[in-house]
């Protein structure tokens, strides 16, 4: 069976109260539309159309970078959900087979719901997706006659006895494409909030005599989020279900309430995660991997047998093969620390490549930026930066080669050399007492030396 999928993302989330449109607020890292994008792919959609609205151009830039061949419409007055789907017309015309009508504030709904749904359509003209709530609040309620589906109420609409229902909409809906839009072209918006509700659809189906069926789900999958609370408790959900999934996986979690992961996080197994550690999107942590307390990691590899912190940040682009330490206050960005590699404390690598077993010493920093472009550093195997060497990139230091502490490195340095880059020291013996005296003395008398 030919599925397309539509991605409701046009609303402007009011309740939210935000100059980003909801479905771009992050849930593990990873904006909203884009957990429905993922969670949709399982049906292989044969065409995916995301009607935005609201803040368009920013969910057609997010949009395209998941899904490059997502359609975008645009829902220039956001007059319902009916109204919304029937946006995406055009661009499914022609179109063979079912729609899955998918919420892009409803980002957890699982693979197996989803072929639940899409395969129920084998005994209804139109299938609704729906969940017992422990709490109803204001979604919509399935209004039952038997086993079938009568209508669906919505909450301003509903009546005290409506309101008690516990069987509620999540708003995900399937049917055959043609059969959809017809249906929608017959939709009104004669409600409680003079909106064109896709919900309607199915009294307009049934009176056309054709039938409409509930699937259910746990209320876990179907989370609506329509405020900066609901989001909250979403994230909450998302991370207890990568901790308990981090455990399955073998990875030790010191203290999991602390640790924070990313959708997207892939940890192996037997890696150490110790307290208040985040992860934010695309990261990887190969196994026996130990990210000590308070470091903070996104996009970034490390490999095995690596150790990372207490208190190191990793930014994109940071590749850390087998056995590399990063120690405490290091941040490294856009840099490839090949095997043993060791930047134990105090240190920023940008756009640098740091050759196997190098030594960085304390304080070294590479200074990538000169205001307007981005410079690298190339550090060779072997070799030994002294502490708070000033790397002025472009630069390169050469295998085995060795910066003296303090040192600011301006020009390459070859294979094996050593470079110093500093003042020479001067002493002179017995200077500093009668330093001391003569400031003392101006003292006594008053003065301000
Ligand atoms: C909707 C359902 C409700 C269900 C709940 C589940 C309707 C009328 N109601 O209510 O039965 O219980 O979801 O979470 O469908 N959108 C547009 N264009 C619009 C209006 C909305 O694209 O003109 C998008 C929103 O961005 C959002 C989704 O559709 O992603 C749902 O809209 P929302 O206003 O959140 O509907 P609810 O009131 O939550
Ligand atoms: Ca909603």
């Amino acid at each position: 069976m030919t599925r397309s999928l539509v991605i409701l993302a046009a609303g402007q989330g009011t309740r939210m109260n935000s100059d980003l449109p909801k479905v771009l607020h992050p849930l593990g890292g990873v904006p909203l539309v884009v957990h429905a994008l993922r969670a949709g792919a399982v049906l292989e959609p044969a065409r995916v159309v995301v009607v935005a609205g609201h803040g368009a151009a920013q969910v057609r830039a997010v949009v395209a970078d998941e899904d490059p061949e997502a359609v975008v419409v645009e829902q220039t007055e956001q007059l319902g959900t009916a109204h919304a789907v029937a946006q995406a017309r055009a661009a499914l015309d022609g179109q063979a087979g079912d729609v899955v009508v998918l919420y892009g504030d409803t980002p957890f709904v699982g693979a197996e719901t989803l072929q639940a749904l899409a395969d129920a359509r084998a005994r209804h003209d139109l299938v609704v997706l729906g969940f017992e709530a422990a709490d109803p609040g204001r979604y919509g309620r399935l209004v039952m006659a038997g086993e079938a589906l009568a209508r669906i109420v919505e909450f301003k609409d509903a009546t005290a006895e409506e309101r008690a229902i516990a069987l509620c909409n999540s708003g995900l809906v399937c049917a055959d494409r043609a059969v959809l839009f017809d249906l929608i072209d017959a939709v009104g918006n004669d409600n409680a909030a003079g909106e064109y509700y896709l919900t309607d659809i199915v009294a307009v189906a049934r009176a056309r005599g054709l039938s409409a069926g509930v699937v259910r789900c746990a209320e876990a999958e179907t989370l609506g989020i329509n405020t900066r609370a609901e989001l909250a408790a979403a994230e909450a959900a998302l991370q207890a279900r990568m901790r308990a999934q981090a455990f399955d996986d073998g990875v030790t979690l010191v203290a999991p309430d602390t640790v924070f992961f990313a959708a997207d996080t892939v940890i192996g197994r037997d890696a150490v995660i110790e307290p208040h550690v985040v992860f934010g999107p695309g990261v990887t942590v190969e196994s026996g991997a130990v990210i000590r307390a308070f470091s903070h990691l996104e996009g970034a590899h490390v490999s095995r047998g690596a150790v990372v912190g207490p208190y190191a940040r990793l930014r994109p682009g940071a590749e850390l093969a087998e056995d590399v330490r990063v120690g405490n206050f290091v941040e490294v960005k856009n840099a490839v620390l090949e095997a043993g590699a060791k930047a134990n404390h105090l240190s920023y690598l940008g756009d640098a490549h740091v050759g196997a077993g190098a030594n960085i010493g304390a304080g070294t920093v590479t200074c990538n930026y000169d205001g307007v472009f981005k410079h690298r550093t190339e550090i060779g195997a072997g070799a030994f930066i002294g502490s708070d060497t000033m790397l002025v990139a472009p630069v390169r230091v050469g295998a085995g080669a060795l910066t003296g502490s303090g040192s600011v490195i301006t020009e390459d340095v070859p294979d094996g050399a050593l470079a110093l880059g500093r003042a020479r020291q001067e002493t002179r013996p017995g200077l500093a007492a009668r330093l001391m005296a003569r400031l003392r003395a101006a003292k006594a008398k008053g003065g301000k030396g």
